[in-house]
């Protein structure tokens, strides 16, 4: 390496060690097709270490990889000259520029900055988007162009996506996962929320994830399967599985977004029994108790039109399943999921696990009066966690 790259690389180390560097540049491939265009890194704190951001802008993707001093510096050595031949560091007090001509002559610029000039360690916001559909999954996904531009009749599901992302980031962000973050999405289906959810846990949050999308039908885990292996999506795979047969070891967070009927009861069960922190749900066709209450022959002045016992079954199989949640440890919320003219299954129920005692027969008694008043023998979340109210 020539005595010029040295120098500029020790002004880097120097600005790191003394927590000077603001941001840093690599730009102008030295190779004109290269798909990636430019490095952006800045320094991170991230669980009170102090990392550096990398965001490889590549042609229609950004990908941001995180790394200690020592990774940095062996990245810098590997990409200048060979991948770019500019590179911009910015301390608080000076910006330094390294410029290799086409000769491939290297120089270094340095100019004093005007004023003061702080480094910011906090996650750049608004570079990373929560979902970005000029990812390539998202083409493969059938969501975009090839541009990464999202197609006209995917405007709605892609709204949704994003929505979904929103909530969940304000769900986990301040939940305290040490080390690798287990998930199950379970009734994945094609896969479109599961890569959202994963995006921006690995892209956005920097979290290290195992993220298993559980689905029933075979040619969807292949093709899934085959879009997760092309893109090299470490730590997100497809299960071939019923949700009833899925047993996972390990467990932080579980997903079952309108899993039909009583698929979204096992789910939650599968959830309790591993110990889940985090259990949310969109709840999917109400079939069990909707048809116990019209079995029942039990009518009262909502039931009685057809409408409002739909929608009075859907209330109650959602209520017994917040309060069997509730039994259970889990502080519940249910809350809208997005505005009805993009889904009118929009209501999300999430349970988080607490250490709080439960007043178990308090919600037990709740239960059987709920059944009672609308004649349900058992919900089906009761029958596949033994409860007996
Ligand atoms: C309506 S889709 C929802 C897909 C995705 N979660 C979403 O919200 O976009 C339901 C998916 O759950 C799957 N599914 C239904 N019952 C299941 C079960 N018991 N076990 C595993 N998958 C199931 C279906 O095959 C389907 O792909």
């Amino acid at each position: 390496m020539s005595e010029t790259f040295q120098k500029f690389l020790t002004r880097v180390a120097e600005a790191a060690e003394q927590s000077t560097l603001v941001k840093m540049t690599l730009s102008k491939p030295a190779q004109k097709h290269d798909e990636l265009r430019n490095v952006y890194v800045k320094p991170v704190l991230i669980k009170e270490k102090r990392l550096f951001a990398f965001t490889y802008h590549y042609e229609r993707r950004d990908e941001v990889k995180n790394y200690d001093a020592v990774q940095m510096f062996d990245i810098l050595e590997e990409m200048l000259p060979t991948r770019f031949l500019n590179a911009v560091l910015f301390t608080v007090s000076e910006d330094v520029t390294l410029l290799v001509s086409s000769k491939g002559k290297a120089t270094i610029q340095t100019k004093k900055v005007q004023g003061c000039r702080e480094q910011n360690l906090e996650h750049d916001k608004q570079k990373s988007r929560l979902v970005n559909p000029a990812n390539p999954w998202w083409y493969q996904l059938g969501l975009t162009t090839r541009e990464g531009k999202v197609t006209a009749d995917m405007q709605h599901k892609f709204k949704q996506i994003y929505k979904y992302a929103e909530i969940v980031e304000s769900l986990i962000k301040p939940m305290k996962f040490a080390g690798t973050v287990y998930i199950a999405d379970m009734g994945a289906g094609k896969g479109y929320l599961t890569f959202a959810l994963y995006e921006l846990l690995t892209q956005k949050l920097s979290m290290d994830v195992d993220i298993k999308g559980v689905e029933i039908r075979p040619d969807l885990v292949l093709k899934i399967n085959e879009i997760i292996n092309s893109n090299h999506l470490k730590g997100l795979e497809f299960v071939e599985s019923s949700i009833e047969a899925y047993h996972p070891e390990k467990l932080d967070v579980l997903i079952a977004l309108h899993a039909c009927n009583t698929a979204t009861d096992d789910a939650i069960a599968s959830g309790i029994r591993a110990g889940a922190e985090l259990i949310v749900c969109a709840p999917c066709c109400h079939k069990q108790i909707r048809q116990e209450m019209e079995c029942s022959g039990k009518v009262d002045a909502i039931t009685r039109y057809g409408i409002f016992l739909e929608r009075q079954a859907v209330m109650i199989t959602d209520t017994i399943r917040a309060l069997i949640l509730e039994y259970f440890g889990y502080k519940t919320q249910v809350m809208e999921f997005i505005e009805m003219e993009h889904t009118p299954k929009n209501v999300l129920l999430v349970g988080r696990k607490t250490s709080k005692e439960p007043k178990k027969s308090e919600i037990l008694q709740q239960i059987k009066e709920l059944k009672a008043q609308y004649g349900i023998e058992s919900h089906y979340l009761e029958t596949v966690l033994d409860l007996k109210p």
